[in-house]
């Protein structure tokens, strides 16, 4: 039975492929809050983006359950929206249908959807770019596709694969603030996954350590700063520090294992 205030339960869950020759993530037990932004860190292939959609309903886990709000999940759910690792987005629809393409699935009336569109589009700092293309996007713009037309539906869970993974380094420390600032208005339930400490521990209520062989979560750490952060004062603060240093010292030996692997013989 899940402790009050749960949205999203996984219930001692296992992913198995390839008629159980990988294990993509075994055992795996993880709740999260009403209104929280659990992070998710680990090395590659620790099973982080498929254990997002099995929370997402796109897949189900070979052993065990998700939850959402109690009910078992078996197909994707009215009110939760994914940000792809690889953008996911039309290549045959332009930046404002992408975005609208939610909205438009669930039937909403041509001014909400408009009012909608721009006003994400905006957000994101793609006004100008309504009628592109995908193709005719950087990676990071289509990111911010991916994320405009996640938020635009109003999800009350927002999952998002890696979202800034390939935005250059000033354009992540800006989409950071603005998705805390977005958490801080609107307090929607959000699982956020990222290969940086840094960024985990900066936007996360609490962050889950992943580790690989199988994948499984090894810790799930409570990062404390109030809420509103001020990124420059989170990182100037000791607990950071020994933060980093601990989920670091978690990670450490899975990726220096694969790095290893990954020499030439
Ligand atoms: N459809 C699939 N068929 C077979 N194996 C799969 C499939 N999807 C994922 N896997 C395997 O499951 C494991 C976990 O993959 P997953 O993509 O979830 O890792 P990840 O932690 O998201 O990695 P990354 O950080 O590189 O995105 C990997 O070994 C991968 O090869
Ligand atoms: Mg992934």
């Amino acid at each position: 039975m899940a402790a009050p205030g749960t949205k999203i339960e996984v219930d001692h869950a296992s992913k198995l492929f390839l008629e159980g020759t990988v294990i993509a993530f075994r055992n795996v037990d993880l709740a999260v809050r009403s209104n929280e932004l659990l992070c998710i860190v680990g090395p590659s292939g620790c099973g982080k983006t498929t254990l997002l959609r099995c929370i997402g309903g796109l897949l189900a886990p070979s052993s065990g359950r998700v939850l959402i709000d109690s009910q078992p999940v078996h197909s994707p759910r009215e009110g939760v929206a994914i940000v792809f690792q690889h953008f996911g987005l039309l290549p045959w629809k332009t930046v404002a249908d992408n975005v609208a393409f939610g909205l438009r699935m669930a039937g909403a009336a041509r001014e909400l959807v408009a009012e909608r569109v721009s006003h994400y589009i905006r957000l994101v700092g793609l006004d100008g770019f309504e009628g592109h293309y995908p193709y005719q996007l950087s990676g990071g713009m289509q990111q911010r596709v991916g994320l405009a037309r996640a938020l635009a539906i109003n999800p009350d869970i927002l999952l998002m694969d890696e979202p800034f993974a390939s935005v250059d380094a000033q354009t992540r420390e800006v989409l950071q603030e603005e998705l805390l600032q977005l958490h801080d208005r609107e307090r929607k339930t959000m699982v956020f996954i990222t290969h940086s400490i840094d960024e985990a521990i900066l936007l996360g209520d609490r962050v889950a350590v992943m580790t690989t062989r199988p994948g499984r979560v090894k810790e799930v750490l409570p990062i404390g700063f109030e809420r509103p952060r001020d990124p420059a004062a989170v990182r100037a603060h000791s607990h950071y520090t020994e933060l980093r240093n601990h989920i670091w010292n978690e990670l450490r030996p899975t990726v220096v294992e694969k790095a290893y692997e990954r020499q030439p013989s």
